[in-house]
């Protein structure tokens, strides 16, 4: 009897593990039971830092009440500076109110993450916490000449130690970070790919006018980048220089979609996708998907993975992908017949042209069933049919794993009743 009871309260646990698992924190949910940090919350939202906050664990929220959030708005700081202001008061480690009062020597340095963005240089970026007599806790931005004015009001949430969420008395106030920030016109894209491993990239991009002012101007109205790092991007090079002046403007325009889309947008809104070479017949689209925590950009050639963001902030993202993602309309896939695309054409056909009627007719010759030496697709660090067929496999064997997941869960339910 007392074996049987002690077996069923496992399986509830197990049950309650599987159903656990996504099941993070959200800070805009914890915030939501304090409408007197309502506007604190707003902005969390507003300036994405709130899926940042999600994403991470041991940290430290220093949440304002809407009087100290209004007067920090009575500035009029532009949107992207709120962002910066408010990243200096997520701390990356985990301080509930026991661990402020008791903190080793009464002070303490702690990163925060607007000091992991890199905008912030020297010790900007991270706040000093010290303990006062009569149990008063000061913080400060450490670039602020030592003067903590800001205090403990009180403990909020606290889910140690994953988050802690804690009020403090005003904002903190800090040179770096309440520095005008550019908006997104005067945003250097390729000065972003180029000091994030996309250097190769850029320096392409930068080269090739055509392409260069397509990206240009998307980036107010919304543009998201797709850089391949700077090893497989240099291997590719050579097939690069081997297309026609039209069909590199056409291959490099790929990279870039003319929408913002933030990571979890990406993770969640997979399917075809759009490129900025997009036109008309000429589809150079691919598509999204997701597995896990991991987003593809898949073509008919290979597949690249997503590997890190440079900058994710509306309006523009931009993310690095492991490999160089090919074109159908440019590239064939391994064993198709592909007579190697550049020679085969004028150079420098106008674009329209080029599109519509060419890309066409190489679609069609794709069925054909002679391989190709000469093929650009056979770049030497990917074979991509392999590459497709095996990210087909790791779908399917992803699905079946959820699958058995999801049917031991109805399982162990079952049996509960
Ligand atoms: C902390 O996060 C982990 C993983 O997301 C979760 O399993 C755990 O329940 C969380 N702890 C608290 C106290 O919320
Ligand atoms: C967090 O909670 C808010 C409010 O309940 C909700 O709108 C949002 O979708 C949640 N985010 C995630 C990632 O679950
Ligand atoms: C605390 O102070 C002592 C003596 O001043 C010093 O040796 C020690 O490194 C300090 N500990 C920390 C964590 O700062
Ligand atoms: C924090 O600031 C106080 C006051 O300026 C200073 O005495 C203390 O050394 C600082 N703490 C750290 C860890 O730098
Ligand atoms: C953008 O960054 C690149 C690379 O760092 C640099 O060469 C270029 O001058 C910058 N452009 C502007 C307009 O600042
Ligand atoms: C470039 O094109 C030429 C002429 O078709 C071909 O011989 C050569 O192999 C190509 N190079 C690369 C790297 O694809």
């Amino acid at each position: 009897m007392m074996g049987q009871r002690q077996h069923v309260v496992l399986l509830i646990f197990s049950a309650f593990l599987l159903f656990q698992t996504s099941n993070a924190h959200n800070v805009t949910r914890l915030l939501a039971k304090h409408p007197s940090l309502s506007t604190f919350n707003h902005y969390l939202t507003l300036t994405h830092l709130a899926p940042e906050i999600n994403r991470r664990t041991t940290i430290t929220v220093l949440a304002l009440d809407n009087a100290a959030m209004s007067s920090l708005l009575d500035k009029n700081p532009s949107i992207y500076t709120i962002k910066n202001i408010l990243s200096l008061h997520v701390l990356l480690d985990y301080f509930g109110a026991k661990k402020l009062h008791q903190i080793r020597n009464g002070t303490a340095l702690a990163a925060t993450m607007f000091q992991a963005t890199g905008v912030a240089t020297g010790v900007s970026g991270f706040v000093n916490i010290t303990d006062f007599k009569g149990g008063k806790v000061g913080f400060g931005a450490e670039d602020n000449g030592g003067s903590l004015n800001s205090f403990f009001v009180k403990s909020v949430e606290e889910l140690p130690y994953n988050i802690s969420v804690i009020q403090i008395s005003k904002a903190l106030p800090s040179v770096v970070a309440e520095a005008p920030t550019p908006g997104p016109s005067e945003l250097n894209i390729t000065g972003i790919m180029s000091a994030h491993g996309c250097k190769v990239f850029a320096d392409t991009l930068l080269a090739n006018p055509e392409a260069m002012g397509t990206y240009e101007d998307n980036v107010n109205g919304g543009l998201t980048v797709f850089c391949p790092m700077d090893d497989p991007f240099k291997a590719f090079l050579p097939k690069y220089k081997n297309l026609t002046a039209s069909k590199k403007a056409s291959f490099l325009e790929f990279f870039g979609v003319p929408v913002y889309q933030s990571l979890s947008m990406l993770k969640s809104n997979n399917g075809l996708m759009n490129t900025l070479a997009t036109d008309g017949a000429s589809k150079f689209d691919f598509t999204v998907q997701n597995e896990g925590e991991e987003v593809t950009l898949k073509t008919r050639v290979n597949t690249a993975k997503i590997t890190g963001t440079l900058i994710d902030e509306q309006p523009v993202a931009i993310y690095t992908i492991d490999k160089v993602l090919l074109p159908k309309e440019l590239f064939k896939a391994a064993l198709s017949p592909a007579p190697a695309p550049a020679p085969e054409e004028a150079a420098d056909a106008p674009k329209g042209s080029k599109s519509k009627t060419k890309s066409k007719s190489k679609t069609k010759s794709k069925a054909a069933p002679t391989p190709d030496s000469d093929s650009p697709a056979e770049s030497p660090d990917d074979d991509p049919a392999d590459q497709v067929a095996d990210d087909d496999n790791a779908a399917m064997c992803f699905g079946a794993e959820r699958l058995a997941v999801v049917g031991l869960s109805f399982l162990l339910v079952f049996f509960l009743l």
